[in-house]
């Protein structure tokens, strides 16, 4: 209760680091139920907001969960991502868990919902996949639904993380405005510690990789374009076949009398050693190579045809790296000064990436891909990454790599917390009550929501 006025309640299910409750806090909203299976958030959970959460939701009695105005859900997104395995609702361990939703929603008929997923829920399965969760949604449940994608930066918040929302209200979106964009975009720089004494700097090793590409910058000519498509280093000098059969599908006399990983002969090697000298890319169990892995293997080598005499020798070096994926460049800063220093950094499975630093690349689960800051050498810090997710003044996990894997999982609270303002509050008229509810607070007077809206 406060002032005499009991607080809209909401219940956050997959709460993870607290996203939604962070978001709907702020707007005065009670939080009467959380719900995360890991024992860490959990315990922070109730650390920071101080509700011990329902660990396994599929193992509560949905009767057991307080009556609630809003349901949030962030639900796991793995099964919908591109990065994970795509079996959408058919993945027995996550797939099923929005049908949870489903079943609290029905049983407990909350006048608002918000939930949150991946970009990739919407096109998923050829769409498949959003027809059937719109379809409980609507139809099953009578929800007005709408959706949207939203990324931080398009709130002028620098990391670029577009996330798809679906809202739901029981008294219709007619009232409903999806929050309003700005092209303004905040510097990066103003989200920075100054001079975190807890930052972690970057390891030597990666230091090195650093230096090797920054001297491959260097050796280019200067008239040398800089491809945009990723630099496969492992590609110069290789001759193994490509264009109409893979390696897999070819004979391994034809592979013989071709060259592997860095021009390394294969002639007199078995097959599989023959296939341990090829990059990991090439050695996938298929008859041909789909078109983009053609043209990245094809524009690789005749670049290396082109420049070999100034970049041979840096190459080399390259070559002694022991981590492939460090034998990987992606420069996505077309146009600007070849200074790797002066950009964010990223060590991914797929390269050593820049970004220019307009924004943040999105804070993912991988702690391997903290974002890195090329002009001081050192990782953001756990406090930089919850400002840019907007949970700037909770508890984070002490150990790096679950901060960030926390940080990764969340949502952003600023987006949040503008839809639910439109959603629940600001559009809905300030200074009238619906369904007994005004500015976030019951009252006694009861006028539905569509007079309301509509007066
Ligand atoms: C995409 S994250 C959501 C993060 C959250 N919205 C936030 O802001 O931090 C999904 C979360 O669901 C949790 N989870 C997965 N299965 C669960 C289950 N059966 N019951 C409760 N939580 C679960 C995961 O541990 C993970 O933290």
């Amino acid at each position: 209760m406060n002032g005499g006025q009991e607080k809209l309640k909401f219940i956050d299910l997959f709460a993870g680091i607290g996203g939604f409750h962070v978001a709907l806090e702020k707007l005065d909203f009670q939080c009467v139920f959380a719900s995360e299976l890991r024992v860490g958030l959990s315990e922070l959970y109730e650390e920071n907001f101080g509700i011990k959460p329902n660990r396994d939701i599929t193992k509560i009695n949905v009767e057991d969960i307080p009556d609630h105005d809003i349901l949030c859900a962030g639900f796991p997104c793995q099964p919908f991502s591109k990065a994970g395995s795509q079996k959408g609702l058919n993945d027995e361990r996550n797939g099923s868990l929005f049908d949870h939703i489903v079943e609290i929603l029905e049983h407990h008929k909350p006048k608002y919902f918000i939930l949150e997923n991946v970009r990739n829920l919407e096109t998923h399965d050829k769409g498949r996949t959003w027809l059937y969760i719109k379809d409980q949604l609507e139809n099953r449940l009578e929800y007005s639904v709408d959706k949207h994608i939203f990324s931080p930066h398009h709130f002028g918040i620098p990391q670029h993380r577009e996330r798809f929302f679906i809202v739901g209200s029981l008294n219709g979106l007619d009232h409903f405005n999806w929050p309003t964009t700005t092209p303004n975009q905040t510097s990066i720089f103003n989200y920075l510690d100054e001079n975190p004494s807890n930052a972690t700097k970057l390891e030597n090793e990666k230091l090195h990789v650093l230096d090797l590409w920054q001297e491959f910058l260097d050796s280019l000519p200067k008239s040398a374009k800089l491809p945009s498509w990723p630099i496969w280093s492992m590609e110069f000098g290789a001759t193994y076949p490509f264009e109409k059969l893979t390696p897999y599908a070819s004979s391994s006399r034809a592979i013989g009398k071709t060259k592997g990983n860095f021009g390394t002969s294969l002639l007199g090697m078995t097959r599989d050693e023959k296939f341990r000298n090829l990059p990991s890319y090439a050695r996938t169990e298929e008859e041909t190579f789909p078109t983009w892995k053609k043209h990245y293997i094809r524009s690789n080598r005749a670049f290396y045809e082109k420049h070999k005499k100034h970049i041979a020798p840096v190459i080399k070096k390259i070559q002694e790296l022991n981590i492939p994926s460090w034998q990987k460049f992606e420069w996505n800063v077309q146009g600007e000064e070849r200074n790797i220093r002066n950009f964010i950094i990223q060590f991914r499975g797929s390269g050593v990436r820049l970004k220019r630093t307009n924004f943040f690349p999105s804070l993912v689960t991988v702690s391997t891909q903290i974002p890195i800051l090329g002009w001081e050498e050192r990782y953001i810090t756990p406090s930089e990454g919850a400002r840019i997710q907007s949970l700037d003044h909770i508890q984070l996990p002490e150990n790096i790599g679950s901060c960030f894997s926390a940080l990764g999982n969340a949502v952003n609270a600023t987006i949040v917390n503008l839809i639910a303002k439109e959603l629940i509050i600001e559009s809905a008229a300030p200074n009238l009550t619906i369904n007994g509810h005004k500015n976030g607070k019951i009252v006694n007077n009861h006028i539905p929501i569509s007079k309301a809206v509509g007066a």
